[in-house]
């Protein structure tokens, strides 16, 4: 099986959006998240495919999306009705990387299955109604290696894997 990896963005309260959108959105992140996950398979929820911008799914990827009724827009996004179907999926692409890009009922299923989470920690506290699992506060959960201190403006954030222990 593929390696599994988790990647979000998560502020000081491991928040990650509202009103499905993201709290803050930061250039280099972007370019990070582009750079990791082109040519892989992306797993996501109906509505972070939704909160894209269009609701179009994202170029260069295969983007795998968790849904009980949409169907298929056209727009080259595959539809699966469970983890299962999802990952069964995800495992057709044998030469490519897994990655779980969220929103927060998804990265709460797909966790158990993840070995690495790559995680950018925004040192500042958001108003969010969405959230990511504290992998701070979960033992089976360590730091592997943690960036030095970036800065969007006046804002100190950190590129952080953490790996199954
Ligand atoms: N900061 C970050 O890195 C980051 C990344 C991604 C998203 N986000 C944020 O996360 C928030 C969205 O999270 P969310 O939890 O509300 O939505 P979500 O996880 O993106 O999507 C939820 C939808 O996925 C489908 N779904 C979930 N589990 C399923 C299952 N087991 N089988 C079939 N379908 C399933 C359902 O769609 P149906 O209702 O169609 O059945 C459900 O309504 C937004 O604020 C977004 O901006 C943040």
């Amino acid at each position: 099986m593929s390696t599994i990896t988790c990647i979000a963005a998560v502020d000081a309260n491991w928040g990650i959006g509202r009103n499905n959108t993201l709290l803050v959105s930061i250039p280099s992140d972007m370019k990070n998240f582009r750079t990791l996950t082109s040519g892989n398979v992306i797993i996501m929820g109906r509505r972070t495919l939704e909160s894209f911008p269009n609701g179009l799914p994202l170029k260069n990827r295969v983007n795998i999306v968790l849904s009980k009724n949409a169907s298929p827009s056209g727009n080259g996004e595959i539809i699966v009705r469970s983890i299962e179907e999802a990952l069964k999926e995800a495992e057709k692409y044998e030469d490519r990387e897994i990655y779980i890009i969220g929103g927060e009922s998804i990265y709460r299923q797909f966790l158990p299955y993840c070995t690495k989470a790559i995680i950018t920690k925004i040192d500042h506290a958001y108003e969010a109604d969405a959230y990511f699992p504290n992998l701070d506060r979960d033992e089976e959960w360590e730091i592997a290696e943690e960036s030095e201190e970036q800065t969007y403006f006046d804002l100190p954030y950190t590129f952080t894997t953490y790996v199954r222990k």
